[in-house]
């Protein structure tokens, strides 16, 4: 069984004689309701050489905006626990709300541009939230390796781009996205999904993987790209495109052309749900 803490203190007595010694500890921050995708991350960091495997398990009130599903967002730390054990995690931090923000809190960590684009525009504060809670979770744990999915293809963007900027000690690997079977991309949030918007929210897959094809037999052209996967989506009758991108890998601003690599993210909502999926192109 990994080691369950939830406070600072605590973890700090587990970690301080691997800081001391300089042993490598990988870090896999989460927020639970924990998967494929999250194990698939879990798996990279006991067979990256770390002596130390430390998952955490926090919903960040911070990158909810208010009106999103920060209450019905799925909690259970027991059976993150359990799946934590399965893939060989070492410690669970799960600190509560209040060890994290305690009285007084009113420092954060943001970013200029990059926190503005794809889901920046559609949920504002989000990435200063993330960012935030990020910074602290890295100050707290001090990892050698962190380990990130490409599911959120702008969040490893953005943690990234502050790992550089603010000389953060540690690396930061970004992971391939874990799907089910017939494609769809995991995600914590899928539970919310009844069956229709299940079986419909498939077309994200199908049209990255329709833009994946045609950029393989040659079309550069963002126009035609646009619009094949907008008409591929468009077919499931409930998606509502939050935003369709074709940008740049780094500076997340559209391309002109498909020329280098390039990144293709969708945010479609499917009733109350909202769902994101990428794939990237060279
Ligand atoms: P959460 O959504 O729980 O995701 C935790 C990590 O798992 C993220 O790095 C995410 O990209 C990765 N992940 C999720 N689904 C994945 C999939 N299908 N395949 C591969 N990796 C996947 O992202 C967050 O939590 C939070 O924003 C957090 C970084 C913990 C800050 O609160």
């Amino acid at each position: 069984m990994p080691k369950v803490v939830h406070t600072v203190a605590e973890l700090h007595k587990i970690l301080l004689p691997l800081w001391r010694k300089g042993e490598s500890v990988g870090f896999v921050p989460t927020m639970g309701a924990l998967h494929e995708g999250h194990v698939s991350l879990m798996r990279l960091s006991r067979t990256g050489g770390n002596a130390m495997t430390v998952v955490s398990v926090f919903v960040n009130p911070l990158q909810f905006a208010p009106g999103e599903d920060y209450d019905e967002y799925p909690r259970d730390l027991q059976g993150d626990v359990k799946v934590c054990r399965d893939a060989g995690v070492d410690v669970v931090f799960a600190p509560s709300v209040a060890e994290m923000y305690p009285r007084g809190f009113v420092t954060w960590a943001d970013q200029d541009k990059l926190t503005e684009k794809l889901c920046g525009g559609n949920r504002p504060g989000h990435f200063r939230g993330v960012l935030t809670v990020v910074l602290k979770l890295f100050n707290i744990v001090r990892p050698t390796i962190a380990y990130f999915g490409q599911k959120d293809y702008q969040q490893s963007v953005i943690i990234q781009r502050m790992v550089t900027d603010l000389n953060l000690d540690l690396k930061v690997q970004v992971c391939p996205i874990v799907r089910e079977p017939d494609g769809l991309a995991m995600s914590s949030r899928n539970v919310y999904l009844g069956p229709k918007h299940r079986t419909e929210a498939l077309v994200l897959h199908q049209a990255l993987e329709r833009a994946r094809e045609l950029v393989a037999g040659g079309e550069k052209s963002v126009k035609k790209l646009h619009g094949e996967v907008k008409r591929i989506i468009g077919t499931a009758k409930s998606a509502k495109i939050d935003y369709v991108a074709i940008v740049h890998p780094e500076t997340l601003e559209d391309v002109n052309d498909v020329s280098g690599r390039t990144v293709i993210a969708v945010a479609v909502r499917f009733g109350k749900t909202r769902l994101i999926d990428n794939v990237i192109v060279e």
